[in-house]
Order: C-alpha cells, then structure tokens, then sequence
C-alpha cells in the first residue's frame, strides 16, 4: 500500500494542523446517475476532491493524504496496518492536533475499535463517512467532513470518535444501525458522546480513555506492525435449528492447515448470550481443543449480564464484530 501525499496544503500552524487520510467509501463513490443514491461505485473520488467540496476547510492548515480507496466492505488486515501507522506518524508530529479519517460505513465501526484498541491516542482521530456517494443530489459526505473536522478541533477532544448526520459516538459503543438513512449509526444503551451544530459540540459524555505515556500506544502500535496477519478469529452466531458443523468444521480446518487455523470464536448468541445446546457442545469440544470461544450477543441493544452457571467468557459490553476484532487483537498480544 503505498502513502502518496495527493494535496499536502501549507501553512500548518504549529500544534493546530490537521490531517485528513482518505480510505475510500460511499463518501468517495461515484453513480453513473446524480439521482441514483444505491448503484454507485464506492471509493472512486480522491479525500483532496472531498475536502475541496468543503468550502469552510479551504482556509484551514491542513495536509491530506490517500491512504487507501476501498469499499469497506473489503477492508482487511494489510490496509488497518497501513491505517494505523499513518495515524502514528501524524499524532506524533507536535505540528499536528488531530486526524480526520474518510472511510466507508460498512466496517466503519471495527476501523474505528480497531485504532481505539490499538492506539489509544491522546490527541482525537474522527472517523467520517456518507450514506450518499459524492455524486448524489444530495450528498451527506461534504456536512459529514466539515462535522468531523470540528469536533477533531475541539479543544480538550481525544480518543477515536466517529462524526456522523449530526451525532458523535465513541468507537467502543457505536454500530450501524440502519441499510439506508443518513443517520445510520447508533451507540446503542451508552447513546452519542454529543452532537455537533453548526461547528459547536455539545459533549455528552467523556472522551474515549487514552493509553501509553507520549501522543499513541507505540507499544501496541508497534506489535501490530511486526504481524503478519490478525490470529483467525471466526463469528459464528447461534439461532434456532443451529448445530455445531460450522464449528467442527472449522476444528477439521486447523487440522489440515495448522498454520492458520482457527485461534478463537466468537458466537453471537440469542438474547443474553445464550446458546442452541447443540452448539454449545461443539464449542466446549473447540475450547477442549485449545480455542478461544468468546459469547457475544445478537441484540442490537444491552450487555451481556453475568450470572451463575454462564458457559464461556463474555464479551464485556462488546459487539460482537468488535469481540471478535479484540480477541484476535488479545492473541496476538496486544
Ligand atoms: C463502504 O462501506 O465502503 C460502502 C458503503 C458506505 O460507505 O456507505
């Protein structure tokens, strides 16, 4: 993955500089047709095109930097590092006071848990997005950015947050919710950290907690840059009529590949993280056979709450998409 600068803009001020990376997305798609808001084609527009959209961020110190240009549906491993080590380089430098991200809405939530966990930043890294593609009648990605850009210049913001129609959510607690509208996350039980209005936030709550001593969590950044691969994490969920083949199929696989096999599971589970008993049998066979079986829950809303007699480690509050993302992180040390 190569880090071109595509529009690194003068003036940087000291300590106020702010960087936007792009990764793709609705944000950046491109339709055949203006009216057409659901065949188009997801990271075709530079982030220097999308912040040229923006007239308010024209006079701001600012560099810009493509990072990637993918439907976020196919986010991987290899761009998160890529991600993640531009996101370090730049919390790093005293010039810079924050990062922006443009990133697609689909994985948005796991990008945004994923540099949480990993860099724990002191300084604010927004993640932004549009349910419209740049070429839409009307597009949500140019109020989305400038959004984004305000609360990352915030004075006392930290931590990864995601800017979306109006709302702000921490990375630990947001989802999207929806297939189609233009507010489509949610922060479930926990609710939006504030919301912005016409470039003021109004906080609700705290930030995201900061990790490591200096602007990131070099540590743990610096352990993910040396991996390879994330340890295979598989999510299975449980359901009426559920049985246990995924599972032993996915033992069978470890045994004819052991280079890569299955690490840990993550099983989203009916209600409070319950399970077809079938299938909890062949996930105490799994655990027996040395992997890491984790219970999340299928709800769209609430923890799980532990009480007596409860089978496998539970997801702490946690989606199950981001339990799954933290165990794998977990095995691989960090
Ligand atoms: C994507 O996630 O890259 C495509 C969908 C979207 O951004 O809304």
């Amino acid at each position: 993955m190569t880090h071109a600068i595509t529009g690194a803009r003068t003036d940087t001020v000291a300590g106020q500089g702010i960087v936007i990376l792009g990764t793709g997305g609705t944000i950046a798609g491109r339709a055949a047709r203006a009216g057409d808001n659901v065949g188009y084609v997801a990271g075709q527009v530079s982030v220097g095109d999308l912040v040229a959209m923006v007239p308010a961020l024209a006079e701001m110190p600012m560099d810009v930097e493509q990072v990637a240009q993918v439907d976020s549906k196919d986010m991987d491993f290899g761009v998160w590092k890529a991600l993640a080590s531009r996101v370090a380089f730049h919390l790093a430098r005293p010039d810079i006071a924050a990062v922006v991200i443009t990133h697609g809405t689909d994985t948005l939530e796991e990008t945004a848990f994923f540099l949480q966990r990993v860099l724990k930043p002191a300084k604010p890294v927004v993640l932004t997005c549009a349910m419209r593609p740049a070429t839409a009648l009307v597009p949500d990605g140019p109020q989305n950015l400038q959004d984004a850009v305000s609360v990352a210049r915030w004075p006392g913001a930290r931590g990864v947050v995601v800017a979306c129609a109006g709302e702000v959510h921490s990375a630990f607690d947001v989802a999207k919710v929806h297939t189609y509208q233009v507010n489509a996350f949610d922060s479930g039980d926990a609710g939006a950290l504030g919301r912005v209005e016409e470039g003021r936030l109004r906080l609700f709550r705290d930030w995201p907690e900061a990790g490591g001593l200096g602007p990131f969590d070099a540590e743990a950044a610096a352990q993910v840059q040396h991996a390879e691969a994330l340890p295979r994490v598989a999510l299975i969920t449980s359901h009426a009529d559920a049985d246990g083949v995924l599972v032993r199929a996915l033992l069978d696989f470890g045994f004819s590949r052991p280079a890569e096999a299955v690490r840990g599971i993550v099983v989203a589970g009916t209600g409070n993280g319950t399970l077809h008993r079938s299938l909890a049998q062949a996930l105490r066979a799994a655990e027996s056979a040395g992997v890491r079986v984790v219970r999340s829950s299928r709800c769209a809303r609430g923890p799980l709450i532990s009480g007596v007699g409860q089978a496998f480690v539970a997801s702490e509050g946690l989606s199950a998409v981001k339990a799954r993302l933290d165990l794998s992180l977990t095995l691989l040390g960090v």
